[in-house]
């Protein structure tokens, strides 16, 4: 029996004022402007005040995401939140992020598969509403990175920044989702990981957890030769799903975890460079939020269109991968917050 369409009806964004740029890494690890640009593409990233915690930048990229389609909050159906920095480790962000919308009672659940989190909420949200479950389900991918990254360590703490991106699900008589395939490898955690805080090493060992528990720690090279052929392969195989081929696609949104990445990805895809949405050089990485918010650039500025075949891919810890193939409808961009927000310099990090 076919289930029921899906198409995506609204998204919006939202990131912090805080603004970390290269020149500002150079007062506090041995870096330059030159280093971080040639070998990432990164210029600055937006980073939250010690005060906002995840659901505090995923709330208003989740509101700009409803005032674009004029839903209610009690027009949405299910929240789901995909985030490597969670508020807690329980309760499920989604769950705070849902009541503070007025939304108490719904279902609301994380999906915790760091870089590749959208990508798995995208076709976790299509698959309920295909299957009836839901009429409208509302994903955010939110991330405050820059609260588990070591501003010592210089062959991290270039990469990461905050932000966060929402789209909404919503039954439609088209069906927009293509194909989707994730996957993902666990046999070596280590190669990304957050080391502290689990079962496996928990904050209560009276001691025994030294400061780097506390830090996102990462094999760089292992992890890009990975990401350059998960992407592509999957890129691949989620268009295959609908007898489409890359060259089919209109637009390849990738998580943006480095230009090189990015750059390596669309050769090995064939693609003209112009069919890639990047934004990198404005917010770094922002892990499970960095398709989305490439996605409302892409948007907003009219670059994708109504018919267009797009395709999404991220890697990342697990080590995960995955790619939707999705045919755009006529979803509009929510109000961009931040655009109204003074940049600041995050003096927590960057003191005076
Ligand atoms: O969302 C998923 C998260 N992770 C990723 O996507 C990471 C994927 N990997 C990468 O993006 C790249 O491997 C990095 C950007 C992390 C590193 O770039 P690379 O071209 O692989 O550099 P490398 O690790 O081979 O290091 C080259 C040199 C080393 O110095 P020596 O040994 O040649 O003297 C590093 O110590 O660059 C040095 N280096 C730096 N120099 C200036 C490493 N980080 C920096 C830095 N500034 N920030």
């Amino acid at each position: 029996m076919k289930g029921y369409g899906v198409t995506i009806a609204g998204i919006g964004r939202y990131a912090p004022a805080g603004i970390l740029s290269n020149g500002d890494l150079e007062k506090l690890v041995e870096t330059s402007d030159e280093w971080i640009v040639q070998r990432t593409g990164m210029r600055r990233r937006h980073i939250a005040s010690p005060e906002q915690a995840t659901s505090d930048i995923a709330i208003p990229a989740a509101k700009a995401a409803l005032e674009a389609t004029g839903r209610q909050p009690s027009d949405v159906d299910c929240v789901i939140v995909a985030t490597a920095t969670p508020d807690y480790l329980f309760p499920a962000t989604a769950c705070i992020v849902a009541s503070a919308l007025g939304m108490t009672g719904k279902p609301a659940f994380d999906i915790s598969i760091a870089c590749s989190g959208f990508i798995y909420g995208m076709t976790t949200a299509a698959s309920l509403i295909r299957a009836g479950a839901f009429k409208s389900v509302l994903l955010i991918g939110a991330e405050t990175l820059s609260k588990i990254v070591d501003y010592t360590d210089r062959s991290t703490c270039v990469l990461f920044g905050d932000g966060a991106g929402a789209a909404l699900f919503e039954r439609s008589d088209e069906d927009c989702f293509l194909g989707s395939e994730l996957g993902a490898d666990g046999a070596d955690p280590t190669v990304l990981y957050l080391r502290g805080g689990g079962s496996r090493l928990p904050f209560n060992t009276n001691g025994k957890a030294d400061r780097s528990a506390g830090f996102v720690q990462m094999q760089g090279q292992a992890v890009f030769k990975f990401a350059v052929n998960m992407m592509a392969q999957s890129s691949r195989n989620a268009l295959a799903r609908a007898d489409l081929k890359p060259e089919d696609a209109d637009f390849l949104v990738p998580h943006q975890a480095n230009a090189r990445i990015i750059d390596a990805t669309v050769k090995m895809l064939k693609l003209p460079p112009s069919k890639c949405v990047t934004n990198i050089q404005e917010y770094g990485n922002t892990s499970s939020a960095s398709i989305p918010l490439a996605l409302c650039d892409a948007v907003a500025d009219g670059r994708i269109q109504p018919g267009n075949v797009v395709v999404f891919t991220a890697f990342g810890g697990g080590l995960s991968w995955g790619a939707v193939a999705w045919r755009w409808g006529s979803a509009r961009v929510g109000k961009l917050p931040q655009e109204n927000i003074e940049p600041e310099r995050p003096a927590h990090i960057v003191p005076a």
